[in-house]
């Protein structure tokens, strides 16, 4: 709970997310509530990256809005700033389209993102996403208007960024 209190109240990693920074464990509890309840019923998967060495807390990935019938969800991710720059997030988000490729049998994955957001672009495009438009004034934070790019991964075109042995084969239906 205090990491991921510490995570998402953090101003620097809210800068370019679609809610304000947390105020206070109050807000904290909720989340992780909100977590729970999405597990629960479907709508929410989000895993905590946890080091290796100690099993600590340092981010959070996370697949929401998952639509059953065309296959597909939308992919977020965060890591706390005194993590950043040491592979976290790459490494978790290439993990998690793995899972939702070949776990929950997705057949496409978006995500947006804040065009001066850099750090979350280049993670994407590395792992195989495709830039697919640009969404005027698409948040409202803090009353100010931000611009989100849209991008999208198929299944096929990460399926082709992987060794031949270990790709996935593809649905028997
Ligand atoms: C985006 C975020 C998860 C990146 O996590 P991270 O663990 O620091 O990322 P990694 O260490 O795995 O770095 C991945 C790549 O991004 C690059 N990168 C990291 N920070 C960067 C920055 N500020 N500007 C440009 N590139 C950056 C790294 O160099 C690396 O590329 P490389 O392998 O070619 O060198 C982290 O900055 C964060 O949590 N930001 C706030 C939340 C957020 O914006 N989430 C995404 C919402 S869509």
């Amino acid at each position: 709970m205090p990491g991921l209190f510490e995570i998402f109240s953090d101003p620097e990693v809210m800068k370019f997310w679609s809610s304000e920074p947390l105020p206070d464990m109050g807000a904290a509890h909720a989340l992780l509530a909100e977590i729970d309840d999405g597990r629960a019923d479907g709508s929410l998967l989000q895993w905590g990256i946890a080091t290796k060495e100690d099993d600590r807390i340092v981010g959070t990935t996370t697949l929401a809005s998952w639509d059953r019938t065309h296959r597909r969800a939308e992919l977020g991710f965060a890591v706390g700033r005194g993590c950043w720059g040491r592979g976290f997030g790459i490494e978790a988000v290439r993990r998690i389209v793995r899972f939702a490729f070949e776990e929950l049998d997705l057949h496409r994955l978006e995500a947006d993102a804040d065009p001066r957001n850099e750090a979350s672009i280049r993670i994407l495009k590395k792992v195989g996403f495709t830039e697919e438009g640009f969404l005027r004034e698409r948040y409202l934070l803090g009353g100010e208007p931000q611009d989100a790019v849209f991008l999208g991964l198929l299944r096929s075109e990460w399926n082709q960024r992987l060794e031949p042995w270990t790709r996935t084969p593809p649905p028997t239906s």
